[in-house]
């Protein structure tokens, strides 16, 4: 069964606009599960689309005109792309055909749907469905291109089978996952816009999880960090106004949406990564747990188990946050971690001076209920100027505001 547990939504409204593919019939599903999460829905369609569901299928369960050309005789409504346009909290297109694609991406407007997309000024998402070798042309591949260059979001097909009998990319997403997706982006809009841009200009450059040094093809040296404290840094930081680009360890969450996000192994490919990216940062975050060492050698053939003892020669790595905070330019705000068991708040300080920086966050690791891993956190935040703000058991979620509103306060300071 499905189940969106959205708290307290608003009623959005939203414009499905249904194209002419064989997936046409799943928009009819994704208008039912809308409905069922609250949603007004008003459907238009392409002339192509009435070829696979007919509009009355549409209008009997929304209650609802369902236009397909504006300048139809029975249209009660005579302006209908501006005022269909004007009155939604998003424009969704299921399925979104290669034709639809490329008249969206190049501006043409010679039917109400592709009307609408261009007198529109709500969010649009696209949930494509077509042939694989459609989705792969490098027509369409431009054209894709060109709209997330426009802010268009995709709600990008899967792989599977298609109509066609052939198994590859350009399947459309389970219902389930675009309304999901739908409902998620909708809610996290809500959320911005009630949250105050605080941030608003910042650029938040944060290292996330953990490094992976390899000994050999099979082994390598790393740590438990899950990368949930750094990603909550990154969609606080968003939520907050910023620009924020993430460079990824190795991680068990996902990253947020919205963000640049760059995939690095080792603490080597870490500092290259940050040392590429510093420049157009405002505040370096340090939420990375990284390897302090690594192999001096790594074997290119599996080493074999025949001795009891094995001794491997490691070499320090380099201190990435040391090397940002050195070579820091005008205003750039940087952010330490320091994850302790024990003399948490003194072993803090000491990095905090050593390693030049604004703030740092000690994490008490002593226990499995905060720290690596965990969903929760605790600790302390410690600045430059003396500031201290003990932060108790609490979600990641909250200590990332309590982080942010450190780097706030210093800013304005
Ligand atoms: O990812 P989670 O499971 O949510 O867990 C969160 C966390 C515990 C990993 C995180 O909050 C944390 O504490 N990260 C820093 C862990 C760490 O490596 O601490 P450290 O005391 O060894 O390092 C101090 C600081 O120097 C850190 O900001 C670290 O990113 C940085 N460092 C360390 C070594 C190195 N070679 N380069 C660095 O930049």
């Amino acid at each position: 069964m499905l189940f969106f547990d959205f708290g307290v939504m608003k009623e959005w409204k939203i414009g499905l606009g249904v194209c002419g593919g064989i997936a046409a019939y799943k928009a009819v599903e994704v208008l039912r599960l809308l409905q069922k999460a609250g949603c007004f829905v008003q459907v238009a369609m392409t002339k192509e689309a009435t070829k696979f569901v007919k509009p009355l299928t549409f209008r009997a369960l929304t209650n609802q005109y369902v236009i397909v050309d504006d300048y139809s005789a029975d249209n009660p409504d005579p302006i209908a792309h501006v005022n269909f346009s004007q009155n939604i909290d998003l424009l969704l297109i299921v399925p979104a055909t290669a034709n639809i694609l490329a008249k969206f991406a190049n501006g043409i407007a010679d039917d109400f749907l592709t009307s609408t997309y261009l007198a529109s000024t709500a969010p649009v998402m696209v949930a494509p469905a077509m042939n694989t070798a459609m989705w792969n042309h490098p027509a369409t591949k431009r054209n894709v291109q060109r709209l997330r260059e426009d802010g268009v979001i995709f709600i990008e097909p899967v792989e599977g089978e298609l109509a066609c009998k052939t198994v590859g990319t350009g399947k459309l997403e389970d219902v389930e996952n675009i309304v999901r997706q739908v409902l998620s982006f909708l809610e996290s809009r809500q959320s911005v816009e009630a949250v105050e841009q605080d941030l608003e200009g910042e650029h938040l450059l944060i290292t996330v999880g953990g490094t992976r040094e390899e000994i050999d093809p099979v082994r390598y040296i790393s740590n438990h960090s899950s990368g949930k404290m750094g990603f909550a840094i990154a969609r606080a930081a968003r939520r907050r106004g910023a620009e924020v680009t993430l460079i990824v360890g190795n991680v068990i969450a996902s990253p947020p949406e919205g963000m640049k996000v760059i995939n690095v192994v080792s603490a080597e490919q870490m500092y290259q990564a940050v040392m590429d990216e510093l420049k157009k940062a405002t505040v370096y975050i340090g939420a990375a747990a990284v390897a302090d060492y690594s192999p001096v050698n790594r074997s290119s053939s599996k080493i074999k188990k025949n001795s009891d003892r094995l001794t491997i020669e490691l070499k320090k790595t380099p201190d990435i946050l040391k090397a940002v905070s050195l070579k820091r330019h005008d205003g750039l705000v940087v952010v330490g971690f320091a994850a302790e068991t024990d003399n948490v708040e003194e072993y803090a300080k000491e990095k905090l001076k050593e390693k030049n920086l604004d703030l740092i966050v000690a994490n008490d690791i002593s226990s499995s209920e905060s720290g690596f891993g965990s969903d929760k956190n605790r600790g302390f935040i410690l600045g430059r100027d003396g500031s201290r703000v003990e932060v108790p058991l609490m979600s990641k979620e909250e200590m990332a505001e309590k982080i942010l509103d450190e780097i706030v306060r210093l800013r304005n300071k």
